[in-house]
């Protein structure tokens, strides 16, 4: 009864915070993408590991943001973004920029791309190993990703969003039942990563942590034990 009613608090806080959030702008555009084409995987662009803009700008200025300008997202800040979450950055033992409990890697990171130069609007998963993005649901997916997260705006009227998934069986063998709340605090170092990278790329995100876990899961087509943990609309201001 108790964790029904935190809930239902937190639905009914955000559902509020949204109304009071600014208006986005410029939903379903599809200018950027290759509209109409079928999806195909694609490696993305080597991502940039030498950027000049200096972290402590980054730590002051991340903000959440909810409107977006309308303008596409080129391939290479997807790719920069998703890299961001959970790239490689030790290719010898495939660790990536976020930390994992024990190297156990439970995420998992979707791009749910409806206006994003070079790509074909669709839901992407990304692969960390190979820096690609492999097609798993064609088509511009952004509005039944919006109705899912509660009709957030912030997630209709991005050109792309970011999702973080949790496979808890990765870590929970391991480290029992621990492990489910390791896999949730990855999931807030992999989306901090996000906002900083976004940050420096003069792009605006918001952590969206209030959707109906099973449309999600039903829109990704995810299986077993994994679940949907974040969505970060992404894109110009
Ligand atoms: C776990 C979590 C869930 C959140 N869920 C939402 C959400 O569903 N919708 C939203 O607009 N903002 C959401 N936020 C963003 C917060 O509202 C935001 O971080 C807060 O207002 C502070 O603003 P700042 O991020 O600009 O510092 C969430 C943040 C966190 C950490």
């Amino acid at each position: 009864m108790g964790a029904m009613l935190s809930s239902l608090f937190v639905i009914v806080f955000f559902a509020g915070l949204v109304v009071a959030a600014e208006v986005g702008s410029g939903e379903g555009g599809g200018s950027g993408g290759e509209s109409g084409e079928n999806p195909v995987k694609k490696e993305l662009p080597e991502p940039d590991r030498d950027g000049t803009f200096a972290l402590e700008k980054a730590l002051d200025e991340r903000r959440s943001r909810r409107s977006f300008s309308g303008e596409p997202l080129s391939l290479s800040q997807a790719g920069q973004l998703l890299w961001a979450a959970q790239g490689i950055s030790d290719e010898r033992r495939g660790y990536r920029t976020a930390p994992s409990a024990g190297a156990t890697f439970p995420l998992d990171v979707y791009l749910v791309a409806g206006d994003v130069d070079e790509l074909a609007p669709a839901i992407y998963k990304y692969e960390p190993s190979e820096h690609a993005v492999t097609p798993v649901v064609p088509g511009d997916q952004r509005s039944d990703l919006r109705t899912a997260a509660l009709g957030q705006d912030s997630v209709g009227a991005a050109p792309a969003a970011i999702v973080i998934t949790g496979t808890y069986a990765r870590t929970t063998q391991r480290y029992g039942e621990r492990g489910e709340m390791y896999t949730h605090m990855e999931a807030g170092h992999a989306g901090q990563n996000i906002y900083l990278q976004a940050t420096a790329l003069g792009l605006g995100t918001v952590a969206i942590g209030a959707f109906v876990d099973d449309s999600v899961s039903s829109l990704l087509r995810l299986s077993g034990d994994e679940k949907p943990l974040y969505i970060y609309p992404v894109g110009h201001q």
